[in-house]
């Protein structure tokens, strides 16, 4: 049995101090945005007691679908590296970039950079977003990793999907077609998950691959919302699951940060998938067990 443990939307705090000159950018909108919001609704406790329940369980491998930081400023490059080596081994976890990795231009190649063992397939060590969609294989699992993440403009936090990258991906799962192919990406593949200007330009494009070539599981994040969704493939529905951001606090109106636990293992009828939900509850009283589900 191979266990994945999927986190998301980590938007790490607290904010380090901001210079003037770095708010004369995108960066404006997202700043107010957290003292206004995110502040109070993503605290630092509640992402500390998701990452020790996960410590605390056998896990194989983790995935982190993106928005690890907030504004894409100097210190949380940092930061994040941190949160990286804590949550364990590159070789154990699996991380891509999301909007907020890429928030004003030159970002997300500085992610790349910074995080690059985290980022990397298992053939070369990632140098830049042309080396998309990245492979790892862990026994008769592929882990899949796309890049959605592009600088945008202001009050934009839509993600891409292009052509190259396709093409890209098509070849990695036909050479892991024998395999169960998880594939991670940070905005939501599927139709109307999101307002027009937090979508994924490309979505299209994207589920006309799975449709022709399939794929076992995939994974985003972006919307901070548990929802469980499919799309279509050769064989059948695709299971396209979120996971809320780990952080998020109790009482908010997006659900309190979780992880999300895939337990996969082949058996006489083929592959099956088994997901639990762990996290708060509205009532903040630690992380417990929140659902199941057979997928
Ligand atoms: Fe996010
Ligand atoms: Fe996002």
């Amino acid at each position: 049995m191979f266990r994945l443990a999927h986190i998301s939307d980590v938007h790490l705090g607290p904010l380090p101090p901001v210079k003037f000159h770095q708010l004369a950018s995108k960066r404006i909108t997202g700043y107010l945005n957290w003292k206004l919001n995110r502040k109070g609704a993503l605290a630092s406790n509640y992402l500390k007691d998701i990452i020790s329940d996960i410590q605390s369980k056998p896990i194989d491998h983790i995935a982190v679908t993106g928005d690890l930081m907030n504004l894409s400023l100097p210190d949380e490059y940092v930061m994040v590296d941190s949160l990286l080596k804590q949550l364990g081994n590159p070789e154990y976890v699996t991380a891509n970039c999301g909007n907020h990795d890429a928030y004003v231009p030159g970002a997300l190649q500085r992610s790349i950079d910074n995080w690059a063992p985290y980022l990397s397939g298992d053939d070369k060590i990632i140098s830049s977003a042309q080396d998309y969609p990245i492979l790892r294989k862990r026994g008769n699992i592929a882990i899949i990793a796309c890049n959605s993440a592009e600088a945008t403009l202001p009050f934009f936090a839509t993600g891409y999907f292009r052509r190259a990258q396709a093409k890209r991906l098509e070849a990695i799962l036909e050479q892991t077609k024998d395999m169960y192919r998880i594939i991670m990406i940070h905005h939501p593949p599927f139709a109307n998950a999101t307002p027009w200007y937090k979508r994924l330009i490309g979505q299209s494009r994207f589920r006309e691959v799975i449709l022709k070539h399939g794929a076992d599981l995939i994974l985003h994040g972006h919307t901070h919302l548990d929802t469980k969704t499919s799309i279509v493939g050769p064989k059948g529905n695709v299971p396209v699951i979120c996971v809320p951001a780990a952080g998020n606090a109790p009482s908010g109106h997006k659900p309190a940060g979780r992880y999300n636990l895939f337990s996969i293992e082949m058996n006489k009828n083929g592959w099956s998938t088994k997901l639990e939900e762990f996290g708060f509850s509205k009532h903040a009283d630690g992380v417990n067990l929140l659902g199941s589900h057979e997928l």
